[in-house]
């Protein structure tokens, strides 16, 4: 029984990497997902297989509900509200590995060094991931102010938990059996830790927190793992941990800021503005004008951003490029890696409306000959093209690289009202010589767009 649970956790360790890897792409994302899922339900009936002397409905009945659980969750959630949704999933895997720990002690008190050692290691860390994650998610959710809370002394406070965590983690280890009070002051002090590493961070750096805490997830998944010496549970937390890592390190990226930055530097609590210079005029056009002048057009960047996400404008959007493309217009899409609210959320809405993959471009492959495009239409995006990220040193998020809009030859600029992004800061691009606004719900200006070419 046990060598056929092993054989099944190697098929499903194979899903589960093959499954990622495919991942990759958006035209095998869907069949990597699916991949994946077959792998976790070949683990949980590996699982089954292995105990089956104990009482294997206790694990039909958990999978019974935590599949309804999941389905009914990912069904009813909104496109914009993924991002608490994973920071939820995340805190899940941090408290399942944190009652794996526990319930491995109670069943085994006078556990080796070793066994010790990756107890208490899983159970601060599932329960930091957990209170983190819960943090996280409020704040996304707004349940929670998403201004970064601080107050002094905050990084004693911190070092003060953390050096608790080793001290009471030394003393657990050396004599477990004994030292229960220490093992439970261990859990509380994990999720103290979550609270206070979370708090200090803003709302708008909480995709790279919830990305870091999917690895925490993953690396207490892997230390549960070695505790009840489970191989897929080891392999599946490995692969988590190590992606999450690289997510967060492609956001950081994406940003132009360190992670010990984004963690540490409360950023967003500073209501800088930037430098006060004068900020000239903005000038609207309707959607006719618009129309004018995209029909001349010989090429068009559209840059989509959270706003095309709030009004679903990705239909409409699609439309506009198909029409303009039989209008003989070069059409492609800029896309932000952090453009959103979630990672690949650009992306994910256009597949949606069946926008060819190839009409897709990355941030650094569209800013080499951005000046040469004849117009770039902003869709609710605002931060991801903000010059003062390039040009005003005092900006909150000078040195995030952007898509350089403001060098095209002319800019149309959709969205509802003057007001900020994400960050909370001016963009002086919608005061540049070259950029008009047109104002209005993406959605309905799309369309109306829409309706002026098919008049023509
Ligand atoms: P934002 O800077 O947040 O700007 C979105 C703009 O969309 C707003 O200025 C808003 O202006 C407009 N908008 C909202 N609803 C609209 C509608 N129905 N029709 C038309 N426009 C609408 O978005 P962005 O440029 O995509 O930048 C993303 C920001 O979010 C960055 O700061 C990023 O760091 C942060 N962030 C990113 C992620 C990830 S991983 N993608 C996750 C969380 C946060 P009006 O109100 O005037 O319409």
């Amino acid at each position: 029984m046990t060598f056929l649970a092993e054989f099944i956790y190697i098929i499903a360790a194979v899903l589960f990497v093959v499954g990622l890897k495919r991942m990759n792409k958006p035209a095998t994302a869907r069949r990597g997902n699916q991949m994946s899922s077959i792998g976790m339900f070949l683990a949980i009936l590996g699982t089954l297989i292995h105990f089956d002397i104990l009482t294997p409905e206790y694990i039909l009945i958990g999978m019974v509900i935590g599949s309804a659980v999941g389905v009914i969750l990912a069904r009813v959630v909104k496109m914009t509200e993924m991002p608490q949704m994973v920071a939820l999933l995340n805190g899940f895997g941090g408290i399942a590995s944190l009652l794996v720990g526990w319930a491995e002690y109670h069943k085994n008190p006078s556990a080796d060094l070793y066994t010790a050692v990756t107890t208490f290691l899983t159970v601060v860390v599932g329960g930091l991931t957990f209170s983190g994650s819960v943090i996280a998610w409020a704040k996304l959710k707004e349940v929670m102010s998403g201004k970064p809370i601080l107050f002094p002394g905050q990084q004693v406070v911190n070092a003060a938990v953390l050096l608790s965590v080793v001290v009471g983690g030394v003393i657990f280890s050396i004599d477990p059996a004994n030292n229960y009070p220490i093992f439970i002051g261990l859990m509380a002090v994990g999720l103290i830790l979550g609270v206070t590493s979370v708090i200090p961070i803003g709302g708008a750096d909480m995709p790279v927190v919830i990305s870091l805490l999917n690895s925490y997830s993953g690396i207490a998944g892997c230390l549960a793992g070695f505790v009840i010496q489970n191989t897929v549970l080891i392999v599946t937390g490995s692969l988590v941990g190590a992606s999450g890592i690289i997510l967060t390190n492609i956001m950081c990226k994406a940003m132009n800021r360190s992670l010990a930055n984004v963690l540490f530097s409360g950023f967003g609590s500073v209501t800088t503005q930037g430098k006060s210079e004068k900020k000239g005029e903005v000038k609207s056009l309707s959607a006719q004008d618009a129309y004018m002048v995209l029909e001349s057009s010989g090429s068009v960047v559209f840059v989509p951003g959270y706003g095309l996400a709030v009004a679903q404008a990705q239909h409409a959007c699609h439309e506009l490029a198909s029409l303009l493309q039989k209008n003989g217009t070069e059409v492609t899409f800029a896309i932000h890696p952090v453009a959103g609210r979630m990672p690949g959320h650009m992306n994910v809405l256009l597949a949606e409306a069946n926008v060819s993959y190839d009409l897709l471009k990355e941030m650094d492959d569209v800013n080499p000959t951005i000046d040469q495009v004849d117009v770039a239409i902003v869709i609710g995006a605002n931060d991801v093209v903000n010059p003062a990220a390039r040009e005003d040193k005092t900006s909150p998020i000078y040195g995030m690289p952007i898509i350089n809009v403001d060098k095209a030859k002319n800019v149309i600029v959709m969205k509802r009202s003057m007001a900020a992004g994400f960050a909370g800061i001016e963009n002086p691009l919608f005061y540049k010589e070259n950029t008009k606004m047109l104002f209005g719900d993406a959605k309905a200006v799309l369309q109306e767009l829409v309706s002026e070419f098919k008049k023509s």
